[in-house]
C-alpha cells in the first residue's frame, strides 16, 4: 500500500477481534504517533496502552463512572442495570486500546488549543500505522472521556483532555472500501 492508498483508503473498523498488535507492531503504532506535527517541539500528549488484564481494569473504572453517574438518574432499576452491563463491556469491543490523552505544556506561542490538536493528529498517525500494518481501528469518543473519575483512573490530571479511545485489534471479516467523501463543496480557491 503506498501512502497516497493509505490516505485515501483509510477508514474506521468498528468490529475488532484478537489478534492485537504485536510489541514490534505496537511500537511501530506508537512511533508513528510521536510522529505527529508539533508546534514548539512540546510532545503535549500521553498514550495508555491498555490491553489483557488492563481491559477489565478500564471496565472496572468505567463501571465505578457510570455508577456515579446514574446514582443521580431517575432510570428504572432494569435500565440501569442494562446501562450497567452495556458500559462494563465496552473496553473488550477490540483487544487493545490506546488511549490518548493531552500534556499541556505552558508556552506563550502554543495555545492549548494547538497542543490537542497535535494530539489529535497522534490518534490519526496510529490509525494509519494499524491500518496499514493489517490492522483495524476506531477511534471513539463518548460521555467517558470526558469523564473526571475516568480521567483520574487513568491518572489524566484535571486540566487534561482525552482525545481519543482508539480500539485496535484485527477485523472481524473483509470491509469494502467506503466511498470518498466529494471535497468540492468543502473547498475555496483563491487563484
Ligand atoms: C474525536 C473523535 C471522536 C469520535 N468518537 C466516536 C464515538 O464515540 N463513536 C463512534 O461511533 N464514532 C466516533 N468517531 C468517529 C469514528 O472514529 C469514525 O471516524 C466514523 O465512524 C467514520 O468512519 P470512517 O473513519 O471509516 O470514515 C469519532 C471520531 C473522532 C475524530
Amino acid at each position: 500500500m503506498t501512502a497516497i492508498e493509505l490516505l485515501l483508503q483509510r477508514q474506521s473498523t468498528p468490529m475488532l477481534t484478537e489478534p492485537a498488535p504485536n510489541d514490534a507492531d505496537l511500537s511501530t503504532l506508537l512511533a508513528a504517533g510521536m510522529r505527529a506535527p508539533d508546534h514548539g517541539g512540546l510532545k503535549p500528549w500521553h498514550f495508555h496502552v491498555i490491553s489483557g488484564q488492563g481491559l477489565q481494569q478500564l471496565s472496572d473504572l468505567y463501571l465505578e463512572a457510570i455508577s456515579v453517574e446514574l446514582a443521580h438518574s431517575d432510570l428504572e432499576d432494569q435500565a440501569i442495570i442494562d446501562k450497567k452491563a452495556k458500559t462494563a463491556k465496552m473496553p473488550f469491543r477490540a483487544p487493545m486500546l490506546i488511549v490518548i490523552s493531552t500534556n499541556y505544556a505552558e508556552h506563550s506561542k502554543v495555545p492549548k488549543q494547538e497542543q490537542l490538536v497535535a494530539a489529535g493528529c497522534c490518534a490519526h498517525a496510529m490509525q494509519m500505522a494499524a491500518f496499514s500494518l493489517g490492522y483495524g481501528a476506531m477511534w471513539r469518543t463518548g460521555d467517558l472521556a470526558y469523564n473526571n473519575i475516568v480521567k483520574a483512573g487513568l491518572s489524566i490530571e484535571g486540566n487534561n483532555d482525552i482525545v481519543g479511545f482508539l480500539y485496535v485489534g484485527t477485523p472481524t471479516k473483509e470491509a469494502g472500501v467506503k466511498p470518498a467523501k466529494d471535497y468540492q463543496e468543502h473547498v475555496t480557491y483563491w487563484q
